[in-house]
């Protein structure tokens, strides 16, 4: 099973210390279902603007990239079942007093990753410059360098950065936006829809699940 994911996505999928092996919680959660499914899993790494492309066409078999499940790409490809739940959120630099959330970005300039919810939500603020770029922790370091006044991301990746080069510089101001499920992407009408969710479902009922969700994001809350 050759797994789609833009790899610069911690906690979710980003490269072990020191190596070109990828970890997180999609990426040790999509190894546990393939060994479910009966399947060797093969991490191929690309752009997230490229994954749906890539499915379409036949390069990978499924994406494991954080994918927020929506309209718009329900229309593109076929979703599991949801297996975590995301939102959005704005990160500003520590001295900033002035933005207290979305609703102060209006004529600012905010960075955020192409092709992401991020970006559709930077998009609808008014008068807004947005800058997108290709990886999360750009956008983040146009904030650092003054390139841009916030960033939306999303929130478990942002908090986990303000736990590591973040804490330096940033903060998250405001409360999460709308709840996002992230959804393991297939191919419209591909099978392995329904059998990602019935592996998803027996690694419930074992406890599998719920111990990679601690190992990565401590205690459910
Ligand atoms: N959840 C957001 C979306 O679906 C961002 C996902 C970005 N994932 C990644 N691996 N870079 O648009």
């Amino acid at each position: 099973m050759r797994v789609g994911t833009e790899p610069v996505f911690a906690p979710f999928e980003f490269p072990k210390e020191g190596s070109k092996d990828l970890t997180g919680f999609d990426i040790e959660l999509i190894e546990a279902l393939g060994k479910k499914m009966g399947y060797k899993v093969e991490i191929v790494s690309m752009g997230f603007d490229a994954l749906i492309p890539a499915l379409n066409s036949g390069n990978i078999d499924v994406v494991a990239a954080g994918m927020s499940i929506n309209e718009e790409r329900q229309k593109a490809v076929t979703f599991s079942e949801p297996y975590y739940t995301s939102g959005l959120i704005v990160m500003v630099n520590k001295d900033n007093n002035e933005v207290k959330s979305v609703k102060d970005l209006e004529g600012k300039r905010i960075a955020c990753q192409i092709g992401t919810t991020g970006e559709n939500k930077s998009r609808t603020v008014e008068g807004a410059k947005v800058k997108a770029f290709n990886t999360q922790d750009e956008a983040s370091l146009e904030l650092k360098n003054g390139g841009a006044d916030a960033v939306i991301g999303d929130a478990p990746v942002i908090e986990y950065y303000m736990t590591k080069a973040g804490k330096d510089f940033a903060k998250t101001v405001g409360e999460r936006m709308e709840a996002e499920p992230y959804g393991i992407a297939v191919k419209k009408g591909s099978k392995l829809a329904g059998d990602l969710n019935k592996a998803l479902a027996e690694l419930k009922k074992s406890g599998e699940y719920d111990k990679l969700y601690t190992k990565w994001f401590g205690e459910k809350k």
